[in-house]
């Protein structure tokens, strides 16, 4: 097949940018590696980019087509050849470029670091035989463990963009493959250190990284556990605790969020009379509803009923995030067979469906 596409070219020593156009004969079977291995090997050797596995397995070929973040090995070229596109290859974003498609690592290794990626056991002495963990304990962080340190989703972090030391979603799903460990006993501390200033609460939740992750690990689902966890074990000191603390005491007590209450509750007394004079805008065109008597939802019962059902469940904390879709289960958009996302839902360690 004939594919044309568009490099960002960028020399270190220069500093020049220059968008390049390509074209060259490549087989249909070919992804957009093997397209820059034959790039690189028939018409530009000086072309610069990372790869290794050439199996979505070691993380080395992140970079951007058309503006969001792929695996080379992992981007078929035959459909978008099919659609007559002529794609756009450009770096990863939110770090820095070192040449062509290649970027430094080192923020995004610096930050996994950060969370201290290594189990802290509480024990020294070596037991003859080894300490089984459970399945079922293991699937707790079944996807966060399927992260392959690609940086796709820190390419395409909101928060990271306008606070480049935001720890980001891959270190943060690092972070919960942690906490959420059966064995680590250092979950406490962890959870302390990643409520720090730029921590888990300045997510904006675009869950962009959800959307560009190419294993499914969601990270915006790792972060939300470590909300849930923080709140469970009584680390809330963060405005974003206190928030989404006060949106269940509202949702159980009255049903609906009580959006007057919502400041002082989130940023304390004194921040909210110093707003005073915006709520009073506010108030003038009818966009504050009066506190007192606060409105009761009809039907605040059911509320109450679920707010009591999760409790009995002892889905408090990570356990009560629900899971957009399971890593194993996501299925890709094929030209056959269209968005397909019903495959059947497979527990690791159950016996899956008869087909
Ligand atoms: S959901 Fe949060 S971590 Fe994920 S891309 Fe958006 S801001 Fe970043
Ligand atoms: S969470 Fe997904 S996108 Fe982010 S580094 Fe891991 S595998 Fe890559
Ligand atoms: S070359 Fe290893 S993930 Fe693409």
């Amino acid at each position: 097949m004939d594919v044309a596409l568009k490099i960002w070219r960028y020399d270190p020593e220069s500093g020049d940018r220059e968008l390049r156009d390509y074209e060259l004969e490549a087989p249909e079977w070919a992804c957009l590696l093997d397209v820059l291995d034959l790039i690189k090997d028939q018409q530009d050797g000086t072309l610069a980019y990372r790869k290794s596995c050439r199996m979505m397995i070691c993380g080395s070929c992140g970079m951007r087509m058309d503006g969001r973040a792929v695996l080379a090995c992992k981007e078929r070229m035959k459909p978008i050849v099919d659609r007559g596109h002529v794609p756009v290859i450009s770096a990863m974003g939110n770090l820095p470029i070192v040449k062509d498609l290649v970027v430094d690592m080192d923020p995004f290794w610096g930050k996994v670091r950060r969370m201290k990626p290594w189990l802290e056991p509480g024990y020294d002495e070596v037991l003859e035989k080894e300490r089984i963990v459970s399945q079922q304990e293991m699937n707790a962080i079944h996807k966060e463990a399927l992260c392959i340190m690609c940086g796709c989703c820190v390419s395409e972090c909101n928060s990271m963009e306008s606070d480049p030391e935001f720890f980001g979603p891959a270190a943060l799903a690092k972070g919960f493959r942690f906490v959420g460990d059966a064995r680590d006993q250092a979950s406490v501390e962890r959870l302390e250190d990643y409520n720090d200033e730029h921590g888990i609460w300045d997510c904006t939740r675009c869950y962009f990284c959800n959307e560009r992750c190419p294993k499914g690990v969601d990270p915006r689902d790792a972060i939300a556990k470590l909300g849930a966890e923080s709140v469970k074990e009584g680390i809330d000191r963060d405005m974003g605790a206190k928030h989404a603390k006060w949106f269940v005491k509202s949702a159980e007590t009255t049903g609906w969020l009580r959006e007057t209450e919502l400041v002082p509750k989130t940023q304390g007394i004194v921040s909210a009379v110093k707003q005073t004079k915006f709520a009073i805008g506010l108030a003038r065109k009818g966009k504050v509803p009066p506190p007192v008597p606060p409105h009761v939802a009809a039907d605040v019962g059911e509320a109450r009923a679920l707010h009591q059902l999760v409790r009995e469940q002892g889905r408090e904390g990570a356990a009560g995030i629900v899971q957009g879709e399971r890593a194993l289960a996501r299925i890709e958009h094929t030209e056959a067979a269209g968005a397909r996302r019903d495959a059947p839902e497979v527990t690791p360690g159950e016996e899956p469906p008869k087909a």
